[in-house]
């Protein structure tokens, strides 16, 4: 057994905007190192392929550290109890809530929808030859299509891509953060009160209804519910988009590619899945007792980060895994997770996916990116790898 302890890799910011090779460096040492993330936190940051997949099946790594309940009136309790913080048996019974509304056949019923909200942003892009990509498109199909299911109002919507911001940076002061904590509660807790009062055929009324008649969840769990469904629904697809696009732009051969057979549509949105890997690790999650991963022994309490786009690209898994290969086989790749907490909203995600690429790429015959690559910033988390902006020149 190893005491990997010894070796303690500090990540700095360079793990935001190049997380990709940090891990190739730690995977082929230590597929599971001691690490200090850049946000200070310790933790064991899982690289390999075999590892991260067995961490994410293991009963033993908790969502919640053994014995800790949040303070019920705390910004925590309001939010975060969730399905995605919680572990069984809370974690099914809030699962199967939502689990209906996010099935391929229910979500296939939402193309129309997508397909026409996306040519709607295509419209308006065509007006201009240049545009940041992610303000004018990534960002508001998403955020769109998960507002209108959820009956949110989507003229909030550039309120909550600060908040969500604000989240998942690492980077934001304490002020801004509990500034932002305060709004976001507020904001849910006025929207309920209204949905509660007018209901409508939304899944946020749905889910007011499962709380107050069957009192299946908590208030903090609906406004929690609300919230990761908001954020969740909508910021990795922004980075998929944008950062798929930018894949392409930077693999011009893949795009050509893609441009000539667009039956490899939807294997090319696996392998940008993969290869981009919008969540770059995953949530947090906590050893309930001593465990052995990798051949590491990890003790009680710790931290341990499984790297998604670490696994994506572990050599073991997948040949080249370098290179972005929009007519490969990406079957396997971790980019919604694995196990229990696997995404929900996928089936969601790809259709929203192809049908963005797929209208983007029909309607400008030329794309290119309007600054040198090397003058693209990244958004300071660890969590999502994202794009600040992506600046574009668009031809039809
Ligand atoms: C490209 C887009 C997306 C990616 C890459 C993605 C990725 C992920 C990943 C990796 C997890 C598991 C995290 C972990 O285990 O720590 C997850 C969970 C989740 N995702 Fe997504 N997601 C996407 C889109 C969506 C959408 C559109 C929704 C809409 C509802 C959504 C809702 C959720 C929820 C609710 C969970 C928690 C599931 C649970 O704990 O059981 N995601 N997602």
């Amino acid at each position: 057994m190893t005491q990997a302890s010894t070796v303690v890799e500090h990540l700095g910011a360079e793990y935001f905007s190049d997380p990709y090779s940090v891990h190739a460096r730690l995977r082929a040492e230590h597929p599971v190192a001691r690490v200090i993330m850049p946000g200070g936190t310790p933790a064991w940051l899982i690289t390999g392929y075999t590892e991260a997949r067995a961490a994410l099946t293991d009963p033993r790594l908790l969502k919640m550290p053994k014995g800790w309940r949040p303070d019920p009136d705390s910004w925590f309790a309001s939010l975060d109890m969730h399905m995605l913080n919680s572990d069984p048996p809370d974690h099914e019974r809030l699962r199967k809530l939502v689990n209906k509304v996010f099935t391929a056949r229910r979500v296939e019923q939402l193309r129309p929808r997508i397909t026409a909200i996306t040519e709607a942003l295509l419209d308006d892009m065509s007006a201009r030859q240049e545009v940041d990509l992610l303000t004018a498109f990534a960002f508001p199909l998403p955020v769109t299509v998960i507002c209108e299911l959820l009956g949110v109002p989507v003229a909030d919507r550039d309120q909550f891509r600060a908040w969500s911001a604000t989240i998942v940076s690492e980077t934001v002061s304490s002020e801004v953060a509990q500034a932002h904590l305060t709004a976001m509660i507020s904001y849910f807790r006025d929207l309920l009160a209204a949905r509660r009062r007018e209901p409508a055929d939304d899944l946020l009324s749905a889910l007011i209804s499962a709380r107050d008649q069957g009192d299946r969840l908590s208030e903090n769990e609906l406004l929690s519910m609300a919230w990761l469904l908001l954020v969740a629904g909508h910021e990795t697809t922004v980075n998929l988009i944008g950062s798929g696009v930018l894949a392409l732009l930077l693999n011009p051969g893949e795009l050509a590619r893609l441009r000539a057979d667009p039956a490899l549509l939807g294997g090319a949105v696996e392998e940008l899945l993969r290869y981009v890997s919008p969540v770059n690790d995953a949530t947090f999650r906590f050893t309930g007792e001593p465990v052995d991963l990798g051949g590491v022994h990890i003790g009680p309490g710790e931290v341990v980060l499984v790297s998604l786009s670490g696994a994506n690209r572990d050599p073991s898994r997948y040949a080249d895994p370098e290179a972005l290969d929009v007519g490969r086989d990406s079957t396997g790749h971790l980019a919604f997770g694995h196990g229990i907490h696997y995404c929900v909203g996928a089936p969601l995600a790809r259709l929203e996916a192809e049908i963005a690429f797929g209208a983007l790429l029909e309607r400008f015959g030329s794309m290119t990116l309007a600054v040198p690559p090397a003058e693209l910033r990244w958004r300071p988390s660890s969590l999502i790898h994202g794009l600040e902006s992506l600046p574009v020149r668009l031809r039809t």
